[in-house]
């Protein structure tokens, strides 16, 4: 008999038509005018969420994690995210400075990844992400204790309230419990599906004489 699972699952349509185009021999010679393309037409067509990514770290013991992030930016210089800088993420990207960042844009059928070191920016840079929030975002940040464990959730409330105040009362407030990082690619990939058809993919790779490009088996 088929789990629950897989009769859930069965025809549930993958990479439905109508999927854009992608010619890797027209593409530019560095992932990044790529990236701006690619997102551009993401949001022209409503992709939902394009900056919502996977960020993938390993911890100490060698193990990998994975949690979604927002991109807060993006230029030739590297792809920006925020996080509380006491959460595991952080501890982790401490410990281990490199990751690897994904992209699904499912009604487009496309996938970007991206893997390199992350610097943490400067205390500045920080703080000026942190006063770009709406007030909401910004009282969020202030509660602070990331993954930690609730045992109550009358005290998360509370703390919230209190931030909030707090951001209301300081519009200039920020915190260095705000943390800005960097992920400077080695690697990028643009992954273009197809139904019924290969794949395309193109993978963007550094070398001291600038970015070499590939196309891979799908
Ligand atoms: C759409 C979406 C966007 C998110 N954006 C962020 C973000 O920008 N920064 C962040 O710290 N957590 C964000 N989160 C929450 C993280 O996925 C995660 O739960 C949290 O950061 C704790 O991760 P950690 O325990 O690995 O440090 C987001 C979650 C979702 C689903």
């Amino acid at each position: 008999m088929p789990s629950p699972v897989r009769s859930l699952l069965f025809g549930v349509p993958m990479l439905r038509e109508p999927l854009p185009s992608f010619d890797p021999s027209a593409a530019p010679a560095e992932p990044f005018p790529l990236f701006l393309d690619w997102l551009t037409a993401a949001l022209r067509s409503g992709v939902s969420e394009p900056h919502a990514m996977a960020l993938a770290t390993v911890d100490r013991d060698g193990l990998p994690d994975l949690r979604i992030v927002a991109l807060r930016d993006a230029t030739a210089d590297g792809w920006l995210f925020a996080t509380d800088a006491d959460s595991p993420k952080s501890r982790q990207l401490t410990d281990r400075p490199q990751a690897a960042l994904g992209f699904h844009w499912r009604e487009q059928g496309r996938q970007i990844r991206l893997r390199g070191p992350v610097l943490r920016a400067d205390a500045g840079t920080a703080a000026e992400d942190f006063r770009s929030r709406l007030p909401g975002s910004r009282a969020a940040i202030l509660v602070g204790r990331q993954s930690e464990p609730l045992a109550d959730r009358t005290l998360l409330d509370a703390a919230y309230a209190e931030a909030l105040d707090r951001v209301t009362a300081d519009p200039d407030l920020t915190t260095p419990a705000h943390a800005l990082f960097l992920l400077r690619p080695v690697s990028a990939e643009f992954w273009q599906g197809s139904p019924g058809r290969g794949h395309t993919r193109l993978r963007y790779t550094a070398t001291d004489a600038g970015w070499t490009r590939e196309q891979l088996w799908p």
